[in-house]
């Protein structure tokens, strides 16, 4: 059967985009548009290929930890718990959505470059497992509540290994002028080390880096390995400190687009994980427990979003339009980053491309666009376009704008369809006003 971008994408012989197995028609009709469905056999297999390889090359406790900022929601904790997997958090929020669906806490890490005291309080109220320490307050602030508590809180170091991986600069994060985390470089990840291990209330278990988003090259992980096991040696040599994890974060790229390269996890994530155990004989250092948290190689390719067309609109010698019935307020992605989606229309799948089209919001705002000219047959009022690979920052960054209520998310597993968060109401919007 032909597959589009990925296997679960197929061509039924109806015509219709199918996702999952199911017909993306039926499921526009039932649950209505705009919608998000998240193919939850591919969310659990892809987190299987990441627990495997880590486990196989670093034994049990070595693991994936899902960053639910790709996409949050109590379901999606609950698949993650059931799969053995860890996660990484990064606000009050997603801790919230974590515990409300009984995610084993000791498993989680609270991210963020800069957590409030409230944050701090809450998180450890709830039998939080880690921190990831940004910075020099946060540390004291960690200590201090911990002391009030009575705790010894576990935590790691974000470290900033230097590494300029070669993404969209707004989603680089491993550079010594990035706001996250200690440069090595500048001394400050070697004085933060010091300041930890000093600390009464804090447990420093290792160091975490992440360099990144949407990385297709597998060099920058291979590096940051190299420096951050040359950290820990560093480190074991300075204060007699062994770290026990290794958190190499997230940031393995997907392919949106048939031009974009098809990425392997477990090959990638085995060549990341000979590396760290190249450079720990290198480095004569222990072999930690290694964690990795990738988030949209997780769940971006485990979702589509149906929308409606309304409007048409041909602007000879100009552009041509298509609106649907979404926009910016699900998807930010392309108004922000000029992300590259595949649209296709999914009760006409079959049908020959006629012209280019740029696809619009709903809201009132020019850059309100999901993807300019893309190729689609003459769409019509009522058709039903698809926009692939939108699982992950998608759901998790939409927003409220222009009063637009949030689509649904619909989990397909097996031929069946579950919701897993409703469509927002009108009463939703209102519900904080006074
Ligand atoms: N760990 C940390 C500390 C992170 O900051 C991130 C992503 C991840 C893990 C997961 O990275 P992933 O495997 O998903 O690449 N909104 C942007 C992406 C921002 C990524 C932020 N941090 C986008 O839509 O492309």
């Amino acid at each position: 059967m032909k597959t589009i971008i990925h296997e679960n994408v197929t061509v039924g012989e109806n015509g219709h985009l199918h996702f999952a197995g199911i017909d993306t028609v039926t499921l526009a009709e039932k649950y209505g548009t705009p919608a998000i469905f998240i193919d939850e056999n591919r969310v659990r297999s892809r987190m299987r290929e990441y627990k495997n390889a880590l486990e196989n090359n670093f034994g049990a406790g070595s693991m994936p930890l899902f960053a639910s900022k790709a996409l949050s929601f109590k379901a999606l904790y609950r698949i993650a718990a059931e799969e053995g997997i860890g996660t990484d958090i990064v606000s009050p929020g997603e801790l919230y959505t974590a515990v409300s669906a009984g995610f084993p806490m000791e498993r989680a890490f609270f991210h963020g470059n800069n957590k409030t005291d409230a944050d701090i309080r809450y998180a450890m109220e709830s039998g939080l497992g880690y921190f990831v320490v940004d910075n020099m307050e946060e540390l004291d602030t960690i200590d201090m509540l911990a002391g009030e508590m009575g705790i010894r809180q576990k935590i790691l170091l974000r470290i900033t290994p230097g590494i300029d991986p070669h993404t969209h600069q707004k989603i680089s994060t491993g550079g010594v002028d990035s706001k996250f985390g200690s440069a090595i470089e500048t001394g400050l990840a070697e004085k933060i080390t010091k300041e930890a291990l000093a600390k009464e209330n804090i447990e420093l278990c290792g160091f975490h880096c992440h360099i990144g988003s949407q990385i297709f090259e597998i060099d920058p992980f291979v590096l940051a390995a190299d420096i951050m096991t040359r950290f820990i040696a560093d480190m074991r040599d300075a204060f007699g400190f062994t770290a026990k994890i290794l958190n190499l974060g997230g940031g393995i790229g997907v392919r949106y687009v048939e031009s974009d390269p098809e990425i392997s996890i477990t090959k990638n994530v085995n060549e990341i994980c000979a590396e760290v155990k190249a450079c720990c004989a290198k480095y004569d250092i222990d072999v930690p427990t290694v964690y990795m948290e990738p988030g949209r190689s997780i769940v971006a390719d485990a979702g589509m979003t149906l929308y409606t067309v309304g409007s048409v609109k041909e602007i000879e010698g100009f552009k041509n339009y298509v609106s649907i019935d979404g926009g910016m307020t699900d998807n930010p992605r392309y108004t922000l980053y000029q992300s590259a989606y595949t649209v296709l229309l999914a009760n006409r799948a079959s049908e020959e491309t006629e012209a280019e089209y740029t696809v619009g919001g709903r809201c009132c705002e020019s850059g309100d666009l999901i993807q300019e000219n893309v190729k689609l047959p003459k769409p019509r009022r009522g058709d039903i376009l698809a926009v692939l690979v939108t699982g992950a920052y998608n759901y998790s960054m939409a927003s409220n704008y222009n009063r637009i209520t949030r689509p649904p998310v619909v989990l397909l597993k097996d031929g069946k369809d579950t919701l897993a968060v409703r469509r927002e109401r009108f009463e939703d919007l209102v519900a904080c006003d006074i």
